[in-house]
């Protein structure tokens, strides 16, 4: 009698460990499961486990890879770590697009990496675009809380019909919400999920100030845990069976919570090194979604007084503190 009770409790335990452990853990598959080769030959790789890959600038190509499927709306992640040392002019980028299916009004959802000189930190830069709206740019740019070369950080993009967010870590730093007045500006049909490598020394690091150095490559760029929680949509009909979307476990998130809102506020408070809507040298007026906040415009303009210097809120009066105060300020979260 004992002993059956004994194998009844272990029997339990197990099945607790399994249903708690699961529904923590995030639907992670195999590469060859949701990915394909989208560019670079030998310079994407797959590695023996099946669940991570290396993609690779040298002086002969990148390389990068996109999801089989097209999605419309849901929970896409992969952790990945950075190259290190000198990376200027370096940029990787994990994004939704369907540039190839709509050449004049397509859709993108934006992370891209912004690599750095010696000494300095990568910078991690977010956008969208809707409808083929690329004379809006809604670019936002952050420092990070971590050093991204030295380990595997996550990277989220929630996107529903009405909501978009990025996460690092499971931090939430931005939030787009559709509003009425953007109209198509906002992500709304089907996108491939792709990951890039690339030479970007026209523009990535100082506006183009400094280049790709071939002496320092290759530049590897590692991903892994990917995550496709999505509606797959058909490519030619781009219909969706979007009630059937696999089962929601706990840890997907839909939104943001109190707590999570929080951090996000503190995140962009701490980090945020560019906002398209303080931009005064390149937006006369903000667009329509921007809701300035004047403490913002304020530190902003402290960190770059070329930039969000403008002259609408500006009473003449110089910040000496700026960036000292960006960059000392690593306690977060
Ligand atoms: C998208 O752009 C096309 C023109 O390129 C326009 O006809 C259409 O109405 C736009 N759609 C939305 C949702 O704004």
């Amino acid at each position: 009698m004992v002993n059956y009770h004994l194998v009844l409790f272990i029997f339990f335990s197990y099945i607790i460990i399994f249903v708690s452990g699961f529904s923590r853990n995030l639907p992670i598959i195999p590469f060859d499961e949701g990915y394909s080769h989208l560019f670079g030959d030998n310079n994407l790789m797959i590695l023996k486990d099946g669940k991570s890959v290396h993609i690779t600038l040298d002086e002969r190509t990148g390389a990068g890879f996109v999801s089989q499927d097209l999605y419309l709306h849901g929970y896409f992640s992969a952790s990945i770590k950075l190259p290190a040392d000198y990376t200027a002019g370096v940029v990787v980028a994990f994004y939704m697009s369907n540039g190839d299916m709509f050449e004049k009004n397509h859709d993108e959802i934006d992370f891209e990496f912004l690599g750095n000189i010696r000494g300095k930190d990568w910078r991690i830069q977010t956008n969208i675009y809707g409808n083929g709206s690329t004379n809006v740019g809604r670019e936002e740019r952050y420092g990070l809380w971590f050093d991204p070369s030295e380990d595997f950080h996550q990277y989220s993009i929630l996107w529903t019909e009405n909501l978009i967010v990025f996460y690092v870590d499971n931090v939430p730093i931005r939030e787009i919400k559709r509003t009425e007045a953007m109209g198509g500006d906002f992500p709304s049909k089907p996108m491939s999920l792709i990951a890039t490598i690339w030479d970007g020394s026209d523009w990535a690091t100082n506006g183009g100030k400094y280049k790709v150095n071939y002496k320092y490559a290759p530049y590897i760029a590692e991903f892994s845990d990917f995550v496709l929680h999505g509606c797959a949509v058909d490519p030619i009909e781009l219909s969706s069976k979007c009630d059937d979307i696999a089962p929601k476990t706990a840890s997907v998130p839909t939104g943001i919570s109190p707590d999570q809102r929080r951090k996000m506020e503190n995140f962009r408070k701490r980090r945020m090194q560019y906002s398209y809507c303080y931009d005064m040298t390149r937006y006369k007026v903000p667009p329509i979604e921007c809701v300035i906040d004047p403490k913002e415009a304020e530190r902003l303009r402290a960190f770059d007084p070329v930039t969000f210097g403008g002259s609408r809120h500006h009473h003449g009066k110089r910040h000496p503190r700026s960036r000292s105060r960006l960059k000392d300020d690593v306690s977060f979260i």
